[in-house]
């Protein structure tokens, strides 16, 4: 049960004294009948919400997979650009978020979410969550590549080490562009581009293929996304 002026403020009807306003002026309807107290609880699911003519329909939680254009941050507000929060048209909910971040030129996979708890399991360093990127580089990548980032990077500054985990590291092609696969269980700050950067080498296209469970769907352009289907949910709840 939840409180009707929240049902409302929820899903976006306004905010809490603007949904207030509203109910206390019958605007607002409960199974056809105009109701005057923003404290009526609603059995969320059974009982029929209608504002301005329109049901409104409540989600608790929403999940969507985004394939991040490059150019929009990773943020649900910024003054400058625009961010993937604003990508997502067809939203209920108005406190969705990113699950963690790529960089503004990174594409690829972005859950976004309003569920804190689940975002939370799947960034927890504690819980190592595979992470696969694709990326173009500037530069022969190498077997020794592979073996050094088998090993783990210093991708700190002279003054500061930073070492990271093991990657798993996949030539697809060699040659002046090199072409690669690597899968890592960190989200360290441009963690991709700094392992690059410490053998010599520079990312110039990078996208995030996979997170845990959950698969880049090919059908998506850059900047489309949809809902996870109830199998993808169940994957990343698992994690
Ligand atoms: N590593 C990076 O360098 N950038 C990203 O966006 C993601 C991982």
């Amino acid at each position: 049960m939840i409180r009707l002026d929240k049902y409302l403020a929820d899903m976006g009807v306004g905010t809490r004294q603007e949904v207030k306003r509203k109910i206390r002026k019958g605007m607002i309807l409960v199974n056809g009948k105009a109701v005057r107290s923003p404290d009526l609880k609603i059995r969320e699911g059974e009982d029929r919400i209608c504002a301005e003519g329109r049901e409104i329909e409540y989600a608790a939680f929403e999940y969507f997979m985004l394939n991040k254009p490059a150019g929009v941050v990773s943020a649900t507000e910024d003054s400058r650009d625009s961010t993937v929060t604003d990508l997502i048209k067809e939203k209920r909910r108005k406190d969705l978020f990113p699950v963690g971040r790529l960089d503004k030129d990174t594409e690829g996979l972005l859950l976004i979410t309003n569920d804190g708890e689940l975002a939370h399991r799947l960034l927890s360093p504690r819980r190592h969550v595979d992470k696969t990127y694709y990326a173009r580089i500037r530069g022969c990548v190498t077997e020794e590549d592979v073996r050094m980032f088998a090993h783990g990077l210093d991708i700190g500054t002279k003054e500061q080490k930073e070492q990271t985990m093991p990657g798993k590291l996949e030539i697809l092609a060699g040659g002046e562009e090199s072409r690669i696969r690597l899968t890592i269980q960190e989200g360290k700050y441009h963690q991709v581009k700094r392992m690059f950067q410490a053998v010599g080498k520079e990312v110039i296209y990078l996208k995030r293929e996979r997170m845990g469970p959950l698969i880049l769907d090919e059908n998506l352009e850059p900047g489309e996304y949809r809902r996870l289907t109830a199998e993808e949910l169940e994957g990343v709840r698992k994690c």
